[in-house]
């Protein structure tokens, strides 16, 4: 039997990550949260001083970047270069450096390379924005999850408050989530879309264990 492929695709603050975690454990299967991989990209390019807008510059340096994950029970542990970076790449620079470097070529064939090659070894649930649609095309299961832009401001902004992040401001955290909704989905190599065949999940008024059963009703459904 094949590995099963699980796809949570959607926008930031739209509860993916959350909700795959919760969807993994309930199928006891890995999560992968394929945006860990392109924040610590931007995360190095951060560091050396390099434009995460810098086509050039990041892709001659991802020619030369080690990025392992593993998991810790149900939680995902990345490495950069050897470093635990799961803490440090979740701050609002790292965000925003994120999205820039998604968006040049060269990173994403070789942060896709090494999504498709966990998914080659164990059945996966995978979060991301272009996973049902170019990652994982052939995958049984696909979701696409939204919510209105306020609400996933909201959530973001909260999650930065319990890490100690207070340093910016709601609005703030609104401008970064407009800014990456609109270089997402405009970028020209698997921008962020829902996949024809992915079901929509609008989270607004959800709260993730109500989401997570709903996916788990149609993995079940589509079992019958
Ligand atoms: O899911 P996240 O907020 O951690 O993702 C950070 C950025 O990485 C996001 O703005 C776009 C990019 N990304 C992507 O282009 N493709 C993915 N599969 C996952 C993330």
């Amino acid at each position: 039997m094949g590995n099963i492929q699980v796809a949570i695709d959607g926008p930031a603050g739209a509860g993916k990550s959350t909700i795959a975690k919760l969807v993994s454990r309930r199928m006891g299967i890995i999560y992968i949260d394929t945006g860990a991989m392109y924040r610590a990209v931007a995360l190095k390019a951060i560091r050396q001083g390099i434009n995460t807008q810098d086509r050039e510059r990041v892709s001659q340096m991802v020619n030369n970047i080690d990025i392992k994950i593993e998991h810790a029970g149900n939680e995902q542990v990345i490495y950069l270069d050897g470093e635990d970076v799961s803490g440090k790449i979740r701050i609002p620079e790292v965000s925003v450096g994120a999205s820039n470097v998604a968006s040049i070529p060269e990173v994403r064939l070789k942060m896709v390379d090494l999504q498709r090659k966990i998914a080659r070894s164990s059945s996966v649930v995978m979060d991301g924005r272009d996973i049902g649609t170019y990652v994982l095309p052939d995958a049984k299961y696909k979701f696409f999850l939204t919510a209105s832009v306020e609400e996933r401001a909201k959530r973001r902004y909260q999650e930065l408050v319990e890490k100690g992040i207070t340093n910016i401001s709601l609005e703030e955290v609104k401008k970064d989530i407009e800014y990456r909704d609109m270089n997402d989905a405009s970028r020209e190599l698997a921008p962020l879309v829902k996949a024809k065949d992915a079901i929509e999940i609008d989270t607004t008024c959800l709260t993730a264990e109500e989401v997570a059963d709903k996916i788990m009703v149609h993995i079940g459904e589509s079992k019958c």
